[in-house]
């Protein structure tokens, strides 16, 4: 027997996203946020660097506009740019409202601004190097103490219902959502009038990631079998500084660290980042990513050298207060001397396609944050826009919410079926395939691309579908289950938007086609038709 939850609102994921769109519906609506673990895990909590924003007097809305075209290789749609662009100021107020503690500086105590790879202004408004905490944390706690607003932790959204899975005609509407609740296996039902995936990217598709858990495509996923387009799955960010330690897992260095003057080195000291752009350090995330790589893969080496200790230990200790503090748990003291650092996936460039509203191909469903392609990124993302799209769409998705009337019927949804499976008897199959896909996926699916290596990803990719699909339709399932099969279905639209673009263009870069081609357009893919 599934448990039934009813809410006007049901918003999947409480990262920067989530909580933006259910603290501005809360006073009007009843709100419910699933998270599939704790609910601060997430990549909003873990972002460092910043917000991209239009704030100083010497910036304007044009250039930061200009910056974004030129980091997403003129791939991005203009008009989701100047939208996110002429939005970004009064983002940043909202988020001062809501009491997020941004960094100030100086002798006149003004918010302080850094800079990275990309942006010719100084632009990024943070909280020391733990912007996301900052807004995670107080985010959370607004929304803790909104009488409308209730949080369902450990809950892992399966699927979005929509009445055209329930067999109900005319164009299908999203009523629901069935969600795995861990504490007890039960399957729930959470009915909702709107329904808003807010579940963050798939960096997780590979095997080395800047990203925690979380970040399995879930949303992508539910999409694509609710009956969205996706758009641009073949750009997906690496970047460029990760700690390499093996007790470190993935611990990402911020760009901020570069854009305070961290320099890139090899291991004999050579700096190199200026035989690739004349920006050097502070080029674009995808040129300093392939560089790295290229170096790495010239002399055969594991990882390159990160250098700031040029800098007044004072100004590193109070800038980076936590990465320092990471790295000296790790053996390196970033004051002294350089730290050890390799690409590894970051941020989900394409997503599910929306538009300004944020609103998906199906009626009440809305895509938000790193799960959405809204056309802010184009073929790369600029640093620091990702925070700053999270809230600029959620308040659009809010306000769209707010304005549009749906039919308030009772649409009945049935419990979850399970008469048909049993419990799995050979979970090494999961845990088998996971290991495969994400080591095929950074092997071929990676910095550098060929139409070979893209080949023999599909084949891989198209068994694992199939066993996968097999393995769901007879035995329970479990959140290990559900992640492969969302990274899987994921991974084959990386893989098949990246067979079809023939060009390199940002972080798709291919040998057999090394050019840029003088035009270009999103690689748009649409669900097969179902009945
Ligand atoms: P997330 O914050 O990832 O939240 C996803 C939510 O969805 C979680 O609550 C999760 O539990 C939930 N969820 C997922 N699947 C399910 C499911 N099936 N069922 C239920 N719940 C589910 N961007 C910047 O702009 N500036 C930065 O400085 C910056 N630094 C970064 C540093 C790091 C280390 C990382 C990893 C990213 C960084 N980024 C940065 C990117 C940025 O943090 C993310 O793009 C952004 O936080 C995504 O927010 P979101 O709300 O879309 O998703
Ligand atoms: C960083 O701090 O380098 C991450 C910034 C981002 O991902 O936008």
């Amino acid at each position: 027997m599934s448990r039934h939850y009813k809410h006007d609102i049901v918003i999947i994921g409480a990262g920067a996203a989530g909580l933006t769109l259910a603290l501005e519906l809360a006073d009007q609506h009843r709100v419910a946020i699933l998270t599939k673990a704790d609910i601060r895990e997430g990549s909003t909590l873990y972002a460092q660097g910043g917000v991209a924003a239009v704030l100083s007097d010497t910036d304007t809305i044009d250039s930061h506009i200009n910056d974004t075209i030129d980091a997403g290789v003129e791939l991005g749609d203009p008009e989701a740019i100047r939208f996110t662009v002429e939005h970004s100021k009064e983002s940043i107020d909202w988020l001062i409202d809501q009491g997020v503690p941004f960094t100030r500086y100086g002798e006149d105590d003004a918010y302080h601004l850094t800079k990275e790879g990309g942006h010719s202004h100084r632009r990024i408004i943070h909280s020391a190097d733990a912007t996301g905490l900052a807004i995670s944390k107080t985010l959370i706690k607004n929304a803790t103490n909104h009488p409308n607003i209730e949080f369902f932790p450990d809950r892992v959204a399966i699927d979005v219902i929509t009445t055209s899975k329930l067999g109900i005609e005319g164009p299908s509407r999203a009523v629901g959502v069935y969600a795995l609740n861990l504490d007890d296996d039960v399957i729930e039902v959470f009915h909702g009038r709107f329904i808003s995936l807010a579940c963050g990217g798939s960096s997780k598709v590979y095997l080395y990631t800047s990203n925690p858990d979380t970040a399995s495509g879930d949303g992508i996923a539910m999409a694509w079998r609710a009956g969205c387009r996706v758009a641009n799955m073949e750009f997906n960010q690496f970047h460029p500084t990760c700690l390499y330690d093996a007790k470190a897992k993935t611990f990402l260095i911020s760009e901020a660290v570069r854009g305070e003057g961290g320099k890139l080195l090899l291991p004999d000291g050579t700096r190199f980042m200026s035989q690739f752009d004349k920006r050097k350090e502070l080029a674009p995330r995808d040129i300093v990513a392939r560089a790295i790589d290229h170096e790495m893969k010239r002399l055969g080496i594991h990882h390159v050298l990160l250098d700031i200790s040029h800098k007044d230990p004072e100004f590193i200790k109070e800038h980076f207060p936590t990465i320092y503090k990471r790295c000296l748990e790790y053996g390196h003291d970033m004051t002294k001397g350089p730290i050890p650092v390799v690409p590894a996936a970051h941020y989900t460039c394409g997503g599910v396609l929306v538009n300004k509203h944020s609103v998906t191909d199906v009626d009440n469903l809305y895509a938000i944050g790193e799960t959405a392609y809204t056309g802010l990124h184009g073929a790369n993302r600029l640093a620091s826009n990702s925070l700053l799209e999270c809230i600029v769409f959620a308040r659009s998705a809010a306000r769209h919410i707010t304005s549009h009337t749906t039919p308030n019927d009772d649409i009945q949804i049935p419990d979850w079926d399970e008469s048909q499976v049993k419990d799995s008897d050979e979970d090494v199959v999961i845990t088998h395939n996971w290991q495969e896909l994400r080591r095929f996926m950074w092997d071929y699916v990676g910095i550098v691309r060929t139409d070979k290596r893209l080949l023999r990803a599909k084949h891989r990719v198209d068994l694992l579908l199939s066993e996968i699909e097999e393995f769901y339709a007879n035995y329970k399932v479990s959140n290990d289950l559900l992640e492969l099969r969302n990274l899987a279905m994921v991974a084959d639209l990386i893989i098949r938007s990246a067979m079809s673009r023939k060009e390199s263009r940002g972080l798709h870069f291919t040998l057999d086609y090394p050019d840029k081609l003088t035009s270009s357009a999103p690689t748009i893919l649409a669900p097969p038709l179902t009945d």
